[in-house]
């Protein structure tokens, strides 16, 4: 009998490069409670796939020299095989070139147009293309993407808009319900930071390029990125074409897995999405934590960037799935060493859970022939065992109703210690040695097989992998003594049984040998190369003699200079252009102290529109300064790369 339904989604990825550990990360988590619902009796949808319209897409796959599909084929093997390696146990892929998402789509795009929240007008402002993400002057932090740090690009061009204003209220409203965001924590971020300074309409198509969905109705426009994206999870179910099948099964999802920095997504555009199509919303977003490297972020130019196929080949598929899973908070940032990984790997795998399984099937050959023996006799220690044993799949359904995989997985482990434990106090060697304590060795035995049976069937959601092995030497079929049910009964393993050692689980890693060489692994070509396809799509679009002809170059004299007080890298000029007097803020304190600058001269663009940046307005901005006598000019505001002596 089915408890319900359960829809879990995991973001769909940009096949801009391969993936990273970061990537497997959500994933991973998603076929955990994936796993987990389905083997406590749910009927599960688990949604995953590809992103594949859009600026950045287009420009990687030119860097490669290909049109986009053909590019974008290669990858999502390349995905697919990752994931079929990593045994996610999937329903649907997506990818948004699918045909029937792309119809889908226009369908969507359609009925919010239809019903009056998208209006034509004209978009003028600033786009990050690597986010793909719009942003307007106040939002930017010290010039550049808040979310990225990277520069963006003035875009103006005509334009659809959704209104997403109308829908501030009701996203206020959505964000006081218990449970729609979690960790609570990022709840007030997007209140105080999005909702409360009020929203403004979202610009929803662009015309500069053209690989993405047309606006079904105005071709020479393309669907935004991100409203064509968050569609997919209405339209692998169906949405708007079928609506009693899966969709009316289904939806709304029970849990959108995603990182931190796409909630904003999530939980503003797409809920008000779903309101204008008078859908109801998710049930929950849960914004994870990013895996961090000790220096930041990962980057592939560096050669620091986490290869999860590197990993799997060296360690398996369920060492990396419960490292991922067991070390990090599922709701904060956690920083990956190789390390911390070799070190957890060894402790937990090899020697906790690997010798215990090594340990017992060793002692069951040796003192029994591999036979399971009836438990005639007891030990002061098997009550406590015996509770333990089966309170467990109970207090694992707790965390993981959470989505606290790091504590449900401690839940288990402290079981498998509590096994190890059991060992120690009923010495079986010691057992062997007389024969009057025949009965209490073959007790203490079957015990300890009965909790490893119990240890698999309970880490089956994370590591069905070591699950299957465990049942191999226990020669167990998958059924009845394997399903999560089965956890809390302890007995089940039939007097009579053959059992066997079987390959070894997790074989201890030489932690030193190991470091070196991972250490020794650089970065692949083909990895740099992607870094190189990448860097071109945060390129500039070409400009023509007519746009530079519109900027007003000046040359002004600094009368005075004073570091900016709430930003360390800006400074606050007063500049003497012309006969008139004016303030420009400017990142130039990483070039020069104030005092060096009085009396110097700088190239001004006199017409840029005034902004405020952290507080102080700025009237123009500074390409270069001369230094002393020597008239050196050196880039100030200009994006890094365009330094000019
Ligand atoms: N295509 C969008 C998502 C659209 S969903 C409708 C996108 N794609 S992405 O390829 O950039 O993937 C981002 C997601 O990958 C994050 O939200 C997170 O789930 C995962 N991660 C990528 N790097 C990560 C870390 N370093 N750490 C943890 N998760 C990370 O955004």
């Amino acid at each position: 009998m089915s408890k319900g339904t359960y829809y879990v989604t995991t973001p769909i990825y940009y096949p801009s490069s391969k993936l990273h550990i970061g990537h497997t990360y959500t994933t991973v988590a998603a076929d955990a409670i994936a796993r987990f619902k389905r083997v406590t009796g749910y009927d599960v949808k688990f949604l995953t796939g590809t992103d594949e319209h859009g600026q950045k897409i287009e420009t990687v796959a030119k860097g490669f020299g290909k049109a986009p599909k053909e590019y974008l084929d290669t990858i999502v093997e390349e995905i697919k095989d990752l994931w079929k390696t990593m045994e996610i146990s999937y329903d649907i892929f997506i990818r948004t070139t699918d045909d029937y998402h792309e119809r889908r789509v226009q369908a969507i795009f359609q009925k919010l147009y239809d019903k009056g929240d998208i209006y034509k007008g004209e978009y003028e402002g600033l786009y990050c293309t690597p986010c793909e993400s719009f942003w307007t002057e106040s939002q930017l932090v010290d010039g550049k993407c808040p979310d990225c740090g990277r520069d963006v690009q003035q875009t103006k061009e005509e334009a659809y808009f959704f209104k997403l204003s109308k829908y501030q209220d009701r996203l206020l409203e959505l964000f006081q319900t218990e449970g729609f965001l979690e960790p609570k924590s990022r709840v007030n971020e997007m209140v105080n930071n999005f909702i409360k300074p009020g929203l403004e309409d979202l610009c929803i198509t662009r015309t500069s390029f053209d690989w993405g969905i047309p606006v079904p109705f105005d071709t020479k426009h393309v669907i935004y990125v991100w409203l064509d994206a968050l569609s997919n999870y209405v339209t692998a179910l169906g949405y708007p074409e079928e609506v009693d099948g899966d969709y009316a099964k289904y939806w709304p999802a029970d849990v959108h897995l995603v990182g931190k920095e796409i909630v904003r997504f999530h939980t503003i555009i797409w809920p008000a999405m779903l309101m204008a199509l008078d859908q109801p919303v998710p049930k929950k977003v849960f914004g994870h934590g990013w895996i961090l490297l000790e220096g930041g972020k990962m980057s592939k130019s560096k050669g620091n960037i986490v290869d999860p196929v590197v990993l799997i080949e060296r360690y398996g598929v369920d060492a990396l799935k419960y490292f991922l899973l067991r070390e990090y908070s599922f709701g904060q940032d956690g920083i990956f060493t190789n390390e911390v990984l070799l070190n957890r790997l060894n402790s937990d795998l090899a020697n906790d859970l690997g010798n215990l399984v090594s340990r017992t099937m060793a002692m069951v050959e040796k003192y029994n022939e591999g036979i399971l023996v009836e438990p005639k006799g007891q030990t002061e220690f098997d009550v406590s065992l015996k509770e333990m044993a089966v309170s467990v799949a109970g207090k694992i359904e707790e965390k993981l109703d959470n989505l606290d995989f790091s504590n449900g997985l401690e839940e288990i482990w402290k079981f498998v210690r509590r096994t190890n434990k059991y060992i120690d106090e009923t010495a079986p060697w010691v057992l062997a040695k007389e024969e009057g304590d025949k009965d209490t060795l073959d007790a203490v035995l079957y015990n300890l097989v009965e909790s490893i049976r119990i240890i698999s069937v309970l880490i089956q959601p994370f590591m069905i992998h070591t699950s299957r092995k465990i049942w191999d030497s226990l020669g167990l079929e998958e059924g009845e003594k394997t399903n999560w049910a089965s956890a809390i009964e302890f007995g089940l393993m039939s007097v009579g049984a053959k059992v066997s050692k079987g390959e070894t689980l997790f074989p201890r890693i030489d932690i030193q040998k190991e470091l070196e060489a991972l250490a020794a692994l650089g970065p692949k070509e083909e990895a740099v190369k992607e870094e190189k396809a990448e860097k071109a799509s945060e390129a500039k679009p070409e400009i023509t003699i007519d746009d530079f002809a519109k900027m007003d170059f000046r040359v002004a004299e600094i009368l005075k200079a004073e570091p900016h007080p709430d930003a360390d890298k800006l400074m606050v000029l007063q500049l003497k252009v012309g006969d008139e007097e004016r303030q420009v803020v400017s990142g130039i304190s990483k070039h020069y102290a104030p005092e060096e600058l009085v009396g110097e001269k700088v190239i001004l663009v006199a017409n840029l529109k005034p902004v405020k940046l952290r507080g102080l307005k700025s009237n123009g901005m500074i390409l270069a300064a001369t230094s002393g006598k020597d008239l050196k000019l050196v880039t100030v505001d200009m994006p890094s790369g365009s330094t000019v002596s």
